[in-house]
C-alpha cells in the first residue's frame, strides 16, 4: 500500500511526465464559481485542475490560473491542467476542438488531454486517438489519455499495438470499483484517475465510512479520498466551498489500515453517480 505524504506528490506516467495525485474537479460550476474555486485551490496548495470542453468553464479556469500565476510568481510548469474532448467525430474535428479549448483557456499547452468517452465505435476511436497522438507530437498537449474507457476499449489499443493512454479517468470510489477496468489498466501501466471520488456525497452516513472517520478524527470525504490515494489512484474532488476545498486536501497526515481499506473495498455496489458509458460499442 503506497504511502502518500503531500499535496504536491506526483505519480510518474508511462510517457515520462508526472501528474499530481490530487487535484480539483470543476464539473457543474458557473464561471464565477470556477474562478473562485480554482483560486482557492491554488492558494491551498493544489497544483492540478481538471476541466473539460463539456463543462464550459475552460475559460474561467484558465483566467483564474493565469491571474494566480502572475500574482504569486509561480511558473506555469508547476501546474497540471487537464481538459477533455467532448465529441468523438473525425481526426480533423478532434484537432480543431482541441485548438479551440486551448484558445478558450488562454494556455499554450495542456498537460493532459483526454477523450471524454469511447463513444463512436472502433473506427472513430482510432481516428480520434491518432489525432491526439499527433497533437502531442505538435506540442499542443504534453500527455494524452482517455476517460470512461472500458476494458474492451483498452484491449482494442493493445490488439493493434497502438500507443497506450497514460491515464484512464473513470468513476472510482468504494461504492464503484470497476475491478476489470482497474485490472487491465494496472497491468499496462495506465494510471487510474478517479472522477466522482466522493460518490457525489451520495453515501455519506454509511456506517463503514463513518467508523473510519471517527477512528482517524477525519470527515467522511477525507476517508473516501484517502482510500483513492492509497489505491494509487489520482483523485480530483469537486467543491465550490473554500472550506471544503481546504479540508478535502487535508488527508496527508493519516493512513487507513489494511483492515479499513478491505472494509471500504467491500462496499462496491456499482453505484452510478453520473453517466455510465464504459460498455459503449
Ligand atoms: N470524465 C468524466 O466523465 C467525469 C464525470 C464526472 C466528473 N468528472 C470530474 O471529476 C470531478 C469530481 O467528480 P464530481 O464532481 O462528479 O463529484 P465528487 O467530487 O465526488 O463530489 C462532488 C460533490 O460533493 C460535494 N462535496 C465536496 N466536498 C465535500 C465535503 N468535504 N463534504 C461534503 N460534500 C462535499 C460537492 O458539493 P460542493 O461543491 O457544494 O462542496 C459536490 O456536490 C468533476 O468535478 C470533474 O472534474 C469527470
Amino acid at each position: 500500500m503506497p504511502t502518500v505524504t503531500s499535496l504536491a506528490a506526483r505519480l510518474k506516467m508511462r510517457d515520462g511526465h508526472s501528474i499530481p495525485q490530487f487535484g480539483l474537479g470543476v464539473y457543474e460550476m458557473s464561471d464565477s464559481e470556477t474562478y473562485n474555486s480554482v483560486k482557492w485551490a491554488l492558494e491551498a496548495g493544489y497544483r492540478h485542475v481538471d476541466t473539460a470542453e463539456w463543462y464550459e468553464n475552460e475559460g474561467a479556469c484558465g483566467r483564474s490560473l493565469s491571474d494566480w500565476l502572475k500574482s504569486s510568481g509561480t511558473p506555469r510548469s508547476e501546474i497540471f491542467f487537464t481538459s477533455k474532448l467532448m465529441h468523438n467525430r473525425t481526426y480533423a474535428s478532434a484537432l480543431s476542438d482541441l485548438r479551440l479549448s486551448l484558445k478558450k483557456s488562454g494556455l499554450t499547452y495542456f498537460d493532459l488531454y483526454l477523450m471524454h468517452s469511447a463513444i463512436g465505435g472502433p473506427e472513430i476511436r482510432k481516428e480520434v486517438w491518432r489525432a491526439l497522438c499527433d497533437a502531442k507530437e505538435e506540442g499542443l498537449v504534453r500527455s494524452i489519455g482517455v476517460s470512461n474507457w472500458g476494458a474492451k476499449h483498452i484491449q482494442e489499443l493493445l490488439d493493434r499495438n497502438a500507443e497506450l493512454p497514460v491515464i484512464n479517468q473513470i468513476d472510482l470510489h468504494p461504492f464503484m470499483r470497476h475491478p476489470e477496468i482497474v485490472d487491465i489498466c494496472e497491468k499496462n501501466d495506465i494510471i487510474l484517475e478517479a472522477w466522482g471520488p466522493l460518490a457525489r456525497a451520495m453515501r455519506f452516513g454509511h456506517s463503514v465510512v463513518v467508523k473510519a472517520a471517527k477512528a482517524h478524527k477525519k470527515d467522511e470525504a477525507q476517508i473516501m479520498l484517502r482510500w483513492g490515494l492509497q489505491h494509487g489512484f489520482v483523485v480530483i474532488p469537486k467543491s465550490v466551498s473554500q472550506k471544503r476545498i481546504v479540508s478535502n486536501a487535508n488527508i496527508f497526515d493519516f493512513e487507513l489500515t489494511k483492515e479499513e481499506m478491505a472494509e471500504l473495498d467491500d462496499l462496491d455496489e456499482y453505484l452510478v453517480t453520473d453517466w455510465d458509458v464504459v460498455d459503449t460499442a
